[in-house]
Order: C-alpha cells, then sequence, then structure tokens
C-alpha cells in the first residue's frame, strides 16, 4: 500500500510555480495576482480565504480581499466582481461560497469573466472542461488529477467509480476521467444517494473517488484487492488524542480499507492540501494568459 502524500505533492508543486513566478519576475513580466470577494464572517471562510492569501504570499503573488458586510445588496456584489472583472491589475479571482441566503450564487458566478474564473465555476468553464478545450479546472478536481499524474497512477480503460454527484467535485471528475486524454479513457460510474447496490458498484471500481461528506461511509468490504482510493471527505470529530480535542477524518474508514488498496489518499494531508495549490496554478494560468489566449 503506497499513501499519496497530497502535502508533500502540494509543497513540491508551490516550489515550481515560485521559481516560475521569480522568473517572470527576472523577464520584467507580471506578478499573478490573485482576488478574493468574501461577504459576511462565515469562521470557515474566513479560514480559506486567509490560508489562500497565505498560499500566495508563500509563491510570491500578490493577493488582495475584498471584504464585504454580510448584509450587503447582490447589486453591491454584482459591482465588486464588475470592478474585477475590468481591473488588468488583477489576473484572476474568486468569490468565496457560501454567500448569505439573500444572494444568489448562480447570478454572482455567471457574473465572473470565464477568462478570470480561477475557480473554474462559471458554465462557461465547464463546458469548455466538458468539450475537452483549454479551461480553469474547479480546485478539488485539478488536485485530484495532479496526484493521479504525479503518482503516475495508470487510467485508461480503468473502472472508475466517483461517489457524489455535486457540481464542484463529483460531476466534473466523472467527466474529466471520461475525456481521452490522459487522465483520462476511464470507465466512469458516478454514484449518488439514489443509488442502488452502490457496495457491488464500489467493488467493481480500479479507482474509487468518493465524495459524498459521509464520515467513514467506504468499509472495506466494499473495496476490491489493490484499488486506488481517494477521499475528499473532511470531518472533524472529537478526539482525546490532541490537543485541540478534534481529528479530521474522511469519507473511507482508512484503518481497514488502506490494508488492501494499492494506493490512498489519507485525511488529512491527501486531497485538502492540493486544493489551494490547484487555485495558485489557476492562477499562473491566468497571468500567462494560457487559457483564454483570444479575444473574448
Ligand atoms: N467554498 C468552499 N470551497 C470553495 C471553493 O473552492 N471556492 C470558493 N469560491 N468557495 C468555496
Amino acid at each position: 500500500m503506497k499513501i499519496i502524500d497530497g502535502k508533500e505533492t502540494a509543497k513540491t508543486i508551490k516550489q515550481e510555480i515560485a521559481k516560475e513566478v521569480s522568473a517572470m519576475i527576472d523577464n520584467d513580466d507580471k506578478t499573478p495576482h490573485l482576488a478574493a470577494i468574501l461577504v459576511g464572517d462565515d469562521p470557515a471562510s474566513q479560514t480559506y480565504v486567509s490560508a489562500k492569501e497565505k498560499a500566495c504570499k508563500e509563491v510570491g503573488f500578490v493577493s488582495s480581499i475584498y471584504r464585504l458586510p454580510a448584509g450587503s445588496s447582490e447589486k453591491k456584489v454584482l459591482e465588486v466582481v464588475s470592478f474585477l472583472n475590468h481591473d488588468d491589475e488583477v489576473d484572476g479571482f474568486i468569490v468565496q461560497l457560501p454567500l448569505p441566503d439573500h444572494i444568489d450564487e448562480n447570478k454572482i458566478i455567471q457574473h465572473i469573466k470565464p477568462s478570470k474564473d480561477i475557480d473554474g465555476f462559471h458554465p462557461v468553464n465547464i463546458g469548455r472542461m466538458t468539450l475537452n478545450l483549454p479551461s480553469y479546472i474547479s480546485a478539488t478536481p485539478f488536485g485530484i488529477l495532479q496526484l493521479i499524474e504525479r503518482y503516475k497512477i495508470e487510467t485508461e480503460g480503468k473502472r472508475v467509480v466517483v461517489m457524489g454527484r455535486s457540481h464542484i467535485v463529483g460531476s466534473p471528475m466523472s467527466i474529466l476521467l471520461s475525456r481521452k486524454t490522459y487522465p483520462g479513457n476511464a470507465t466512469v460510474t458516478l454514484c449518488h444517494s439514489r443509488t442502488k447496490n452502490l457496495k457491488q458498484i464500489a467493488k467493481s471500481a480500479d479507482i474509487l473517488i468518493v465524495a459524498m461528506g459521509k464520515q467513514g461511509f467506504v468499509t472495506a468490504d466494499m473495496i476490491q484487492d489493490d484499488a486506488v482510493v481517494i477521499d475528499v471527505g473532511i470531518h472533524r470529530i472529537p478526539s482525546d488524542k490532541t490537543k485541540s480535542g478534534f481529528r479530521l477524518v474522511g469519507d473511507v474508514d482508512f484503518d481497514n480499507v488502506s490494508r488492501k488498496v494499492s494506493y490512498i489518499t489519507p485525511v488529512p494531508g491527501g486531497v485538502g492540501p492540493m486544493t489551494i495549490v490547484s487555485l495558485l496554478m489557476n492562477t499562473l494560468k491566468a497571468a500567462k494568459n494560457e487559457i483564454y489566449s483570444m479575444p473574448e
């Protein structure tokens, strides 16, 4: 059994990005600039945005945060999106989700200029991804692709089972691994809460990607010998062994499942650390105009 070390991979990719940024600066090219819009004071969102800011600093990007009060109108948020769409200093930006209930998330996302949508949430980017055209791929699926590539996991002709059909993880993951380019060419089954015979289907997987949001959902009896298991789940559970009184676990029963597999991502330290790195990679692509080099 081999651990897919997301923490180490993320560190390596950050070093690669930092090198590219130094080269860009040495060539009097621009310094990549990532911006984030944060509406309200949801603690998890604050933490995510601070982590993104810290990661930008580590690789030499400029970052800026636009903080708006929770009661801001939808119009106000749209105005800030328009401002960033037109700000040539900013290469890419995100609107941190969730937004307060009175704001229509879809409307906000559709207002982001696709060439600056480094979260890859805009329908244009999802359409382009589906057609295997250059696009921004959202953070979690992009991070998983990076892990599969860097660990040289074969996907061609393999049976992939994706559990969970969210717009930001399960659904894009199933599309990406069905595409004709590596990592892809797999036979993909997308399972969800209404799937019948879930256990049986999971057991047929050469590669199992779990994004159900259910702690310890995948048990050893659902796993084929030597499968590759990617765990996207993250849950905080009480623990008397840590100072904080909590520890993190995934959707997979790691202790038992890890005995049967060829590769597995741990929680924490698997998919999680890769997500911010994906955002940095997308920002670098935006700064270099790699995705949208044609006028829109
Ligand atoms: N909230 C949780 N994950 C994400 C993400 O990847 N992007 C944005 N914008 N908000 C999030």
